[in-house]
């Protein structure tokens, strides 16, 4: 059995207290730092967090002698939970670079989606990808997602658009979950664009969902939430909470793309309908924000799409001060948001939605991890909780956000075992 005891951390940010609610408002900025900070590992569990010494006695009252304890020497480091992705498009096939200097050139992303390009272009070539050649694409965006810190995301379908290819692309996520380090949570997301051959019957569509996939998705054990693009020209407000309706009454937990590129009323759905997160929120309306708040739904914001499609961030400011717990990802997708830089996506939040550096860690992890229904294992730093977490080459947290462009994780730990 496998133990471990890493010491001297510069700052320990334990961000205690996951299990229980998200973080909204001033406890977003308590991070549970821990000055000369140490953790004792063993096998995949946390068993103590604390000073050196409080953790070196703890250890001893469990471990007898430290034979067979292996150290580690963190001194002038900075250590904190895994970061957590809430939100990637993880399994697909190909890219989409020729889209940029179309919208550059004054396309717009609906514009786009609706002349048969966009998602519907990737999902061309996600159906014609044999699982072999997704698994190896999304392997190595979780390569890169591990060396930015990340051991766990959440992965969506929706690029599939038939039963065939959603399950192809759910069961290549459940593959990899089980052979690649990063911990996977899947979302089943037949709901991200209507298909070509149902371009004139998007009802018909929405039937197939909520009638032959979501029942598949169920029995197969492929997926816990169910996420909807609610949008113009798109899915309706309707026709979203159709299929979240079904979903949920079949056992998954619902999510929502909502308001990312015009205001539908994607927050008050997901408010309503009693979503998990409400993930973009560009748009969302001051009613949606406080129906967020009052039904304690996470938001989960993606930095780097804004950035990506040149469109104004979403308000977290707005969102933190009105009592939405509020989570970040990266969106990863080939379309808004090609990237693995959770990282980069911590500074954008700071620089473009007037966040705290305080507040961007929590929202990478403790929330993050809220978002995915996670919390009872991951997202702090606590005796009982999964061993993840990442040691950065930093002298104290605020370099995460101040030194920017750059990747400073020096190791990752994933269920106990160093990985990076
Ligand atoms: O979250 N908005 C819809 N889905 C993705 C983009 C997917 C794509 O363009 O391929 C998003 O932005
Ligand atoms: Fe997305």
């Amino acid at each position: 059995m496998e133990k471990w005891l890493i010491t001297g951390a510069n700052q320990l940010l334990t961000l205690q207290g996951a299990g229980k609610h998200p973080k909204t408002g001033k406890a977003m900025n308590d991070l549970g730092i821990i000055e000369d900070g140490a953790v004792a590992v063993e096998k995949d569990t946390i068993i103590a967090v604390g000073t050196r010494n409080e953790v070196e006695s703890e250890a001893r009252k469990r471990w007898g002698s430290w034979e067979k304890v292996n150290h580690w020497d963190a001194t002038g480091k900075v250590i904190m939970p895994g970061l957590i992705d809430p939100h990637t498009h993880l399994v697909y096939a190909g890219s989409r670079e020729d889209e940029l200097n179309m919208r550059l050139n004054g396309k717009t992303y609906l514009e786009i989606l609706e002349a048969g390009g966009g998602i519907l272009s990737t999902t061309q070539r996600t159906r014609a990808a044999s699982a072999d050649e997704l698994a190896e694409q999304a392997k190595a965006r979780l390569d890169r997602f591990l060396k930015n810190g990340v051991t766990t995301v959440e992965a969506k379908s929706g690029y599939g658009l038939s039963l065939e290819h959603e399950l192809k692309q759910l069961r290549v996520a459940k593959r990899l979950n089980e052979e690649h380090p990063v911990e996977i949570v899947s979302t089943f997301m037949g709901a991200h664009a209507i298909p070509k051959e149902y371009q004139q019957q998007p009802d018909a569509y929405v039937r197939l969902i909520t009638d032959e996939m979501i029942p598949r998705v169920v029995s197969e054990h492929l997926a816990e939430f169910c996420d909807v693009f609610c949008e113009r020209g798109v899915f309706t407000v309707g026709q979203s909470e159709m299929i979240l309706r079904a979903a949920k009454a079949a056992g998954l937990i619902p999510k929502i793309h909502a308001d990312e590129i015009e205001p539908t009323g994607g927050a008050e759905l997901a408010a309503r309908i009693g979503a998990i997160s409400a993930d973009h929120l560009l748009k969302a309306s001051d009613e949606g924000i406080r129906a967020l708040a009052k039904a304690k739904v996470v938001a989960v914001l993606l930095p780097g799409t804004a950035f990506f499609l040149m469109a104004p961030f979403a308000d977290g400011r707005k969102m933190i001060d009105a009592g939405v717990p509020v989570a970040l990802s990266t969106d990863c997708n080939p379309g808004s948001s090609p990237t693995e830089s959770l990282l980069l996506m911590m500074n954008l939040a700071c620089f473009h939605m007037k966040m705290t550096p305080a507040e961007v860690i929590t929202a990478v992890t403790v929330n993050a991890a809220h978002a995915i229904g996670r919390a009872d294992r991951i997202g702090s730093l606590e005796p009982g909780k999964q061993a993840d977490l990442v040691v950065f080459d930093v002298p104290n947290y605020l370099h995460l956000t101040y030194h920017y462009g750059s990747n400073d994780v020096e190791r990752v730990m994933k269920k106990g075992k160093w990985v990076v």
